[in-house]
């Protein structure tokens, strides 16, 4: 037993936890992601996957993205994504959803099913439908050889290496990289992005371990931020646009490893019902880096004020205006709004990493979960 508790302590690198381990990989998991792929001196994007079947992909009436869990909010940031950069209308879609309706599967439609583990039993389900429908089905998955990516037409890795922890973190921003990549390279195929904007995006993912490394430092702030709110029976996380889907998936990381009762809005959504919750007791975690649409959450920031809530703000490095109203600022670096959930999503980590460690929750193992969900 002894041996064994050492063999785990070796395994988690000098980290308390997987979970932490898996979130301080993150800057190195994004280049493995990048690795061969991202060559930004001659101006490629190239996954292999991709390039097998340009002509599907450029040919694509529509895309439509099968995953569950975290994996699906991956797809959610991925829908924003392909639609500005590749012009290609998504649907996301909870694979345990749409296996059980009956979906339309038109000739051009391409599905993308995003999974972790590659084992998840609705996603393999709805994997199985899609293809006995007609589609093509192209896997995005992390473990080789799992039975996610045997079953699709074809696929690419994330090779975020093996995440542990059944929080998924080096998995999400993993996901999100590799999607972007394909966007691009569609993107360039089809012209639908200017070029100048194309090799900007380049240089700039090229930039991204490095300011995910940076917003790792605010690792002891979070933690401060953690052991104000710990006992706080709720928390509302809120976002726009492409950080719309990194509120869901704060939410989810809180709830699943601190059983705090957590919910993600589009910060717009506030004013139609959940605005009712807010008084002082609330606290609200705002995605509000300097990008498009910035002024309306500055507002919606304004309004919770209004009612006492307690802001906790991601906000752009050097940010005013934010600052002057929240309660707590969390700083990112600046990089483009499709790049930002990169970003945005790793304090959010932290905080419910924090949050669970100081309720004596168990991190890695949180009650009623298991890493992969092989039951339907
Ligand atoms: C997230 O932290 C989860 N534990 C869970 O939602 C997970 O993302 C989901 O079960 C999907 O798993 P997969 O990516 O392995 O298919």
């Amino acid at each position: 037993q002894e041996l064994q508790m050492n063999l785990e302590q070796i395994e988690k690198g000098g980290f308390d936890h997987f979970m932490l381990k898996e979130i301080y990989e993150q800057p190195n998991a994004i280049k493995d992601t990048f690795r061969g792929r991202l060559r930004v001196d001659e101006g490629i994007v190239k996954v292999s996957g991709v390039e097998d079947n340009l002509q599907k992909f450029m040919n694509a009436d529509r895309i439509i993205i099968i995953a569950c869990g975290t994996s699906w909010h991956a797809g959610l940031v991925a829908e924003y994504i392909f639609e500005e950069f590749a012009r290609i209308p998504v649907e996301v879609e909870y694979a345990s959803e749409f296996r059980y309706r009956n979906p339309v599967i038109r000739p051009n439609d391409v599905v993308i099913a995003i999974s972790q583990s590659g084992e998840t039993a609705d996603t393999l389900a709805a994997i199985k439908l899609a293809k006995e429908r007609g589609a093509f089905v192209f896997g995005v998955c992390n473990v080789v050889g799992s039975s996610i990516s045997r079953e699709t037409h074809s696929g690419a890795y994330t090779h975020a290496g093996p995440e542990i922890g059944v929080a998924s973190t080096k998995a999400f921003t993993t996901q999100i990289t590799l999607l972007t990549l394909m966007a691009l390279r569609i993107s360039r195929a089809k012209g639908t992005m200017a070029r100048a904007d194309y090799f900007r995006y380049l240089q700039e993912l090229e930039l991204i371990p490095e300011k995910v490394q940076q917003a790792l430092e605010t690792n002891l702030e979070v933690q401060t931020i953690a052991s104000i709110y710990k006992d706080a029976p709720n928390c509302i996380y809120l976002g726009r646009g492409y950080n719309y889907p990194v509120a869901l998936e704060g939410a989810l990381k809180l709830k699943e490893i601190s059983y705090i009762h957590a919910e993600g809005y589009p910060a717009a959504e506030m004013k139609h019902g959940p605005i009712a919750l807010i008084d002082e007791r609330m606290p609200v975690v705002v995605i509000a880096p300097k990008q498009e649409h910035y002024d309306k959450i500055v507002s919606n920031i304004q309004e919770i004020k209004a009612r006492s809530g307690k802001i906790i703000a991601i906000v752009t490095k050097g940010d005013t205006q934010v600052k002057a109203l929240a309660d707590h600022v969390i700083e990112i670096p600046e990089t483009s709004d499709a790049l930002s959930p990169l970003l945005a999503t790793i304090p959010l980590q932290l905080l419910s990493y924090h949050i669970a460690v100081m309720r004596n929750c168990n991190v890695d193992q949180p009650r009623n979960l298991a890493k992969s969900v092989t039951v339907e």
